[in-house]
């Protein structure tokens, strides 16, 4: 495919491109909320979907089938989709055949609630039932309102995923999270760890090269527990295989040009981990390591397990060993207790380490979770202050960052057109910097999706570069 056929590719849907229902098929509608798990899913369960013959729909108000796949890390996330189903619902009334489908964590999270709430639902499924959907399908038509939110080990992945890039693919490497930070209402959506088979990791990455995929990213919440719940041959969990083996071992295979993973844990994250990374060539210079908070007595009741010289210490050494190394977390504000004092330790940490980008919140009481029934949570206009002054910091601070790259010259892997501007191309530099540049400049050049450029870094942005192709 060159960039002028991609021009025509609509992005109406976001995630997926739109194909022309041709078929008198049933067609289909997800839209996707939350992390790269919850995209990864949504594009597992549209994989199924195709394979039972249906189309994607060309709107949401015109498809036979509506998957929400839910997120609920805030509350937020959460109201999101009540207004998103209160519309379907309507509709369900006039068009008794709709099928309406709640995936993902808020569907884990409230279960049979949900049902009750919106009685329109057929089928309310957690993220751990993503890969039976088929099956579940398969008792909604019979007549059935399906709850599917038992823990279960989780079943091999049996279909072709949807894939929504045909360059850049995620492989879920280990599922669920056993660490309990307080804040967190994951562990209770997503179930205990289990990680993948190495094989099977292998297989999915090799069809994903036949396929003509170039980078891939490994996900998991917490990706350096990947191989703890291994059984070893006596049957006790002691696994000696771990995420820097599985780099080795799949570091190889032809046609795979660029290996991420995320998500990293700064209480298991090791300088062993950092060696590997920095001797694999295919292992890009980008590492997402959460500090959540800057304040050692806040680390302390989120129970994250570190303390913030720990969490430097890491960064120092990954500077040591990858001086290029992009650096990239997650913060929490006006946890509760949180003094100004310990705001301000959050601050300084983001001033003395320099991250390339901070994700950032304000801390949000979940459902079963420990810190939501502490008495000395923020008031909303100290969190909505404090949230504001860390974003400004953090724009600072990635464009200090990214002054590094002026006048570079940057490798890209190409990945579609900008669809904000058609008239320019898009991709990430190796420590994951999204990066624009002019098509009219690749005129001369047979550039397509996939292709490794040179990209001469002209002008910068907090989150994103722009330059011309060399
Ligand atoms: N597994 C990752 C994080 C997954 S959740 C880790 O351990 O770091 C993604 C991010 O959402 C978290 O890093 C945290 O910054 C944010 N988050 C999680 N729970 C939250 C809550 N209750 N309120 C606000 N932000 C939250
Ligand atoms: Fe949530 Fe903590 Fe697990 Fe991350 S490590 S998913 S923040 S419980
Ligand atoms: Fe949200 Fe579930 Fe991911 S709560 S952040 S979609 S694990």
């Amino acid at each position: 495919m060159s960039y002028s056929t991609l021009v025509k590719a609509s992005t109406q849907n976001p995630g997926f491109d739109q194909k022309e229902v041709v078929s008198n098929n049933k067609s289909y509608w997800i839209t996707t909320f939350g992390c790269q798990m919850n995209k990864a899913d949504s594009e597992r369960m549209a994989g199924i979907l195709e394979s039972m013959g249906y189309v994607n729909a060309k709107t949401e108000l015109e498809a036979d089938l509506v998957l929400y796949n839910t997120c609920t890390i805030r509350d937020n996330a959460e109201q999101k989709v009540y207004s998103y189903l209160g519309r379907q619902a309507i509709r369900k009334r006039n068009l008794p055949s709709l099928k309406l489908i709640v995936a993902g964590c808020v569907a884990q999270q409230e279960g049979a609630a949900l049902l009750r709430r919106v009685p329109e639902i057929d089928l309310v499924m957690g993220p751990q039932h993503a890969n039976r959907l088929e099956t579940l399908l398969g008792q909604v038509e019979n007549g059935q309102q399906v709850l599917a939110t038992d823990e279960l080990e989780i079943i091999e992945d049996v279909t072709t995923p949807r894939r929504n890039s045909s360059i850049c693919a995620w492989v879920n490497i280990i599922y669920g999270c056993n660490e309990r930070c307080t804040y967190c209402v994951v562990p209770s959506v997503r179930g205990k760890e289990q990680s993948r088979e190495p094989e099977a990791i292998k297989n999915e990455i090799e069809n994903l090269a036949n396929q003509g995929y170039k980078e891939i990213t490994l996900l998991g919440q917490n990706i350096d527990a990947y191989g703890r719940d291994f059984k070893s041959i006596s049957g006790k969990t002691n696994s000696k295989f771990d995420l820097k083996d599985l780099l080795i071992y799949i570091h190889d295979i032809k046609g795979i040009e660029r290996i991420r993973f995320a998500t990293s844990h700064p209480r298991y994250f090791t300088n062993d981990l950092i060696k590997t990374c920095s001797i694999l060539p295919k292992v890009c210079e980008h590492f997402h390591i959460p500090f959540q908070s800057g304040d050692n007595n806040i680390l302390k009741n989120m129970a994250r397990g570190y303390t913030i010289e720990k969490y430097s210490q890491i960064i120092e050494n990954i500077r040591n060993i990858m001086p290029n190394a992009s650096i990239t977390a997650d913060a929490i504000v006006a946890f509760p207790g949180e003094t100004d004092d310990q705001f301000i330790n959050t601050l300084n940490i983001i001033k003395k380490l320099e991250f390339d980008l901070v994700n950032t919140a304000a801390y949000s009481p979940r459902p079963n979770t420990p810190a939501a029934d502490w008495p000395n949570q923020i008031p909303e206009n100290i969190k909505i202050d404090r949230l504001k002054e860390l974003n400004s910091l953090v724009e600072k601070t990635a464009i200090k960052r990214n002054l590094r790259y002026k006048n570079n010259i940057e490798e890209v892997l190409v990945e579609s057109i900008n669809p904000k501007n058609k008239m320019q191309l898009m991709g990430r530099t190796r420590t994951n910097r999204l990066t624009f540049f002019s098509i009219d400049d690749c005129k001369n050049y047979d550039i397509k999706p996939g292709d490794l450029v040179k990209v001469l870094i002209q002008e910068i942005r907090p989150f994103s570069l722009t330059g011309i192709i060399t």
